[in-house]
């Protein structure tokens, strides 16, 4: 019999590409709901959508990920991030599905070295604390969860304001000379790799957080620099530290992230990011305007 799998955010970055990786897969109904349809601080729109599809798998995405936005707007952060998560965690509980929720990388310090699932956290940002929040929730209410805390996401389509990749083509067509930080880290990660093992996860019982990421890591400056050059351009890259940027937000130095828990149950580990990012650019010339 065919699953129902409801995803939260569905217009999203990684939501996009995730629900057309399970596509691929037989043996799935994929519920989409963008936050038109489902506004998942509404905690009664919430008990109404996931009493009626009845979900096997609620894949949870939803989300302000824009952080500095976050850091002006605190209430709105947690009601989002936070509680709304809460909603989604509830009632996939009540209707028994299990439940994805996708975290974040985000949740560390300035200490550079790959943290893994059993570090203890260190909530820089309003982001980091709201997300975290969204942690605690899942697992005060549901038995069967996965939280998953991706690296730094690159995917979707030209349109997704998130896609860092597409950003810097344009940046790199714009400006004969970019700035990027070279002290920051993190592990970029291709949302298609990650739904992948996303899914490989899902159809197991193996629940628990999951750091996941392409292997290897990378400085911002190191990442921009591949992106650019995967595009055949010859922009001029300086390499700057991060108070060079004027944010809003404290964002940790480093949030490279060791897939621990993967390796320890025994699932493979992603390939390297380098290539990830060769890949993915393939695919997004064909869209190229
Ligand atoms: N991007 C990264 O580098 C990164 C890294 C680690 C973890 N993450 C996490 O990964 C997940 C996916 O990230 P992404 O980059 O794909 O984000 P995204 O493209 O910004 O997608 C998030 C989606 O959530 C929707 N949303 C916002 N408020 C909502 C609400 N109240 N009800 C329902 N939907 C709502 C947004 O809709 P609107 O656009 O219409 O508001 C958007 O379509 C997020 O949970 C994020 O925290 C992201």
């Amino acid at each position: 019999m065919e699953k129902k799998v409801l995803i939260t955010g569905a217009d999203g970055m990684l939501a996009m590409d995730f629900a057309d990786v399970l596509s691929e897969k037989s043996g799935y109904v994929i519920v989409k709901m963008n936050r038109q349809k489902l506004d998942i601080t509404d905690r009664n729109a919430v008990c109404s959508a996931m009493t009626q599809v009845k979900p096997d798998y609620v894949i949870h995405t939803a989300a302000l990920s824009d952080v500095d936005y976050c850091e002006e707007n605190r209430a709105h952060a947690f009601q989002v991030n936070g509680y709304g998560t809460e909603n989604i965690a509830y009632y996939a509980q009540k209707v028994k599905a299990k439940f994805v929720y996708i975290s974040t990388c985000a949740l560390f310090g300035d200490e550079i070295r790959k943290y893994t699932e059993s570090d203890p956290v260190v909530l820089k940002t309003v982001y980091a604390k709201a997300k975290y929040f969204g942690e605690e929730k899942t697992k005060e209410w549901c038995d069967r969860y996965f939280i998953v805390r991706p690296g730094w996401l690159f995917g979707g389509n030209i349109n997704h304001k998130r896609n860092f990749v597409y950003q810097r083509y344009r940046e790199a067509l714009n400006f004969p000379e970019i700035y990027s930080a070279a002290d920051q880290y993190g592990c970029p990660t291709y949302t298609r790799h990650l739904s992948y093992r996303i899914i490989e996860l899902m159809e197991t019982d193996s629940y628990g957080v999951y750091h996941i990421s392409n292997s290897g890591s990378a400085t911002r400056y190191e990442y921009v620099k591949k992106i650019v050059r995967t595009f055949g351009l010859n922009n001029k890259i300086h390499p700057v530290d991060s108070d060079f940027f004027k944010r809003k937000a404290p964002a940790p130095l480093c949030v490279m992230i060791k897939n621990a828990n993967l390796s320890i149950k025994g699932f493979g580990l992603l390939s390297d990011w380098n290539t990830a990012v060769e890949e993915y650019i393939d695919r997004l010339k064909k869209e190229l305007p």
